[in-house]
């Protein structure tokens, strides 16, 4: 099965027919992976540049290319490549589409995916570009939520606690505008409210969604998918100082509560450690599924 595009660059191409056939996919991964390895990356070489730090996304991409048989050249941080020289990302990305079959790039600007599949001769898929999009991750927070509700529609989500900066907020809301019936609380001070375009986007759409800055409405809905506040992409860092403590989940909020609780994480002071052992925490089993999630993903696009 392959998908209708060559580059994944935005979580707007993750239409509800692609997902579905991602997730079908997936799921022979999985199974795959319980058996054994693949070999559909047997001959082809995936090159991961991550001029970002990433923990989640890299690996998972490292295991589902060694899990389908795939070679990889890898590399991390700008400090080790020639951007710190001053080179350019389209010249980066000519150059490394010489190299490999498919490229997976984490830049820090915003709008550094777009340039990069511009030039690519081979399938480019964006892991992360600044505050714009992070669609791999949107799509393994769907297949965690199709496990844990069976759809993807008449869902009420809420998002805190960063939705001016959070690349996997906007991605995430972004695909589930399309499917029906959808709600979305977007939790977060006056300062970090989601961005105007992806408000409006969310209004074509016709979708029904709030602003507060009560956390304590996130556990009324069926799904509080927390993020950490984003403090690499703060302008003024005594704003993120004054806000960390501020927006803080704890075991006591979520007594009595069926919620379920996603974060594409790393967490850092947004979830309380008690919440990990409660049931409504899913966001390690979460983190799991990028593995399925970008073996299929790889399969299908290089
Ligand atoms: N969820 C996520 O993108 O995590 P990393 O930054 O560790 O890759």
């Amino acid at each position: 099965m392959s998908l209708p595009f060559k580059h994944l660059t935005s979580a707007k191409q993750l239409t509800p027919e692609v997902i579905e056939s991602i997730f079908a996919t997936a799921e022979e991964m999985e199974m795959l992976s319980e058996s054994g390895r693949g070999d559909t990356l047997k001959n082809k070489v995936i090159a991961l540049l991550f001029y970002e730090p990433s923990s989640r996304t890299m690996l998972s991409f490292q295991s589902a290319v060694q899990r389908l048989g795939g070679g990889m050249i890898l590399a991390q941080g700008r400090e080790g490549s020639s951007l710190l020289k001053g080179e350019s990302i389209e010249d980066t990305i000519q150059m490394v589409s010489g190299y490999s079959d498919l490229i997976v790039m984490r830049h820090p600007e915003g709008g550094a995916a777009e340039k990069a599949a511009s030039v690519s001769s081979v399938p480019f898929v964006n892991a992360g570009d600044g505050g714009n999009e992070h669609p791999t991750q949107a799509a393994l927070d769907l297949y965690t939520l199709k496990k844990e509700f069976g759809r993807l529609d008449n869902l009420h989500i809420a998002f805190g606690c960063d939705p001016l900066h959070s690349r996997t907020i906007r991605s995430l809301a972004t695909v589930l505008s399309q499917f029906e019936g959808n709600k979305f609380t977007f939790i977060g001070p006056e300062s970090l409210k989601a961005s105007e375009d992806l408000k409006s986007l969310l209004d074509e759409s016709g979708v029904n969604f709030e602003e507060t800055d009560d956390l304590s409405k996130g556990v009324e809905a069926d799904i509080l998918y927390m993020n950490r506040l984003q403090e690499e992409r703060f302008v003024d860092h005594s704003e993120f100082e004054k806000y960390r403590k501020l927006f803080v989940l704890t075991a006591d909020m979520l007594q009595d509560k069926n919620v379920l609780i996603m974060n594409p994480l790393p967490r850092i002071d947004e979830i309380e450690i008690a919440v990990d052992s409660l049931p409504n925490a899913a966001y390690f089993k979460q983190a799991r599924n990028g593995v399925p999630i970008r073996m299929a993903l790889l399969s299908m696009m290089a």
